[in-house]
């Protein structure tokens, strides 16, 4: 089956609700408040079309982008050459990476943050670390904290190309954490019907062992976890006091 990872265009059409220029405030307002250095350089973790970093380069930052998937990077590249902004590309997986050079603010998006097992959570901590200036932040939207299996299900139509998205986790195991997440995308494009899902196996890891392995790591301070929604973050509402977690962000430091 065809993942919609390698259908980007459609991809983009899914998400079509992201506001890249108020998150990009946002993260300029974070940046004041928390950052120990002056950003010059932002890294995006799980890419994808990265409006994000679309919006980064137009205010005249450097941006990097690192995803697996060739298509979403190809795309990504070639979005940015429209807009006639400067956006580098690695291929890597966010697992295990090393950017030659590196970021001052790094940030993954959407619940990206998908590991199958601590180790891997703490070498991609590892990963982050090696690429992040020291007193640069790491940036996390919307890390998994449901502990039940749950869906959400959305269309959104652009230019006559409609796209269903049914994003579904599948919370199986409470011994070993593990579930299963499945996005799907039914495409509608002026009467051809196509589906692409992607299906993938990772572990949940629960928001003090979130901390406890953060505090493990030990290249970065927690910073804290706050409400949101999907364009604002609002540093008044901690996690610890929220009633809905789905729309979260976390804050880390590097040491
Ligand atoms: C949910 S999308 C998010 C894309 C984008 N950040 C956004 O906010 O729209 C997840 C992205 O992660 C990428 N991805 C999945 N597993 C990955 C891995 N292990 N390493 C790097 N990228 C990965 C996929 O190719 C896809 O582009």
């Amino acid at each position: 089956m065809i993942s919609p990872y390698d259908k980007p265009e459609y991809y983009d059409i899914a998400f079509i609700f992201v506001n890249a220029k108020q998150q990009v405030d946002n993260f300029e307002k974070i940046i004041k408040k928390f950052s120990k250095r002056k950003v010059k350089r932002f890294l995006d973790i799980a890419c994808g079309p990265s409006l994000q970093l679309r919006e980064i380069a137009k205010r005249g930052y450097e941006a990097i982008g690192l995803d697996l998937n060739f298509r979403m990077l190809g795309y990504l590249k070639k979005k940015a050459k429209e807009e006639g902004v400067k956006i580098e590309t690695i291929r890597a997986d966010l697992t295990n990476f090393r950017l030659k050079k590196k970021a001052d603010f790094a940030f993954i998006m959407m619940g990206s943050l998908d590991v199958q097992s601590n180790e891997e959570f703490l070498s991609h901590l590892d990963s982050v670390a090696k690429s992040l200036n020291k007193g640069g932040l790491y940036f996390i939207q919307n890390h998994g904290i449901n502990s039940k299996s749950g869906k959400q299900s959305w269309t959104r139509e652009k230019g006559g190309i409609k796209v269903k998205t049914t994003f579904e986790w599948i919370y199986k195991n409470p011994i070993t954490q593990m579930g299963t997440e499945i996005l799907t995308h039914e495409v509608n494009d002026y009467g051809k019907e196509m589906k692409f899902v992607h299906k993938r196996d990772l572990k949940f890891i629960y928001p003090q062992e979130f901390k406890t392995l953060v505090k493990l790591n030990g290249k970065f301070e927690f910073l804290g976890w706050w409400k949101g929604n999907c364009n604002i973050w609002h540093l008044d509402k901690p996690l610890e006091k929220a009633k809905k977690f789905s729309d979260n962000m976390v804050l880390l430091r590097k040491k």
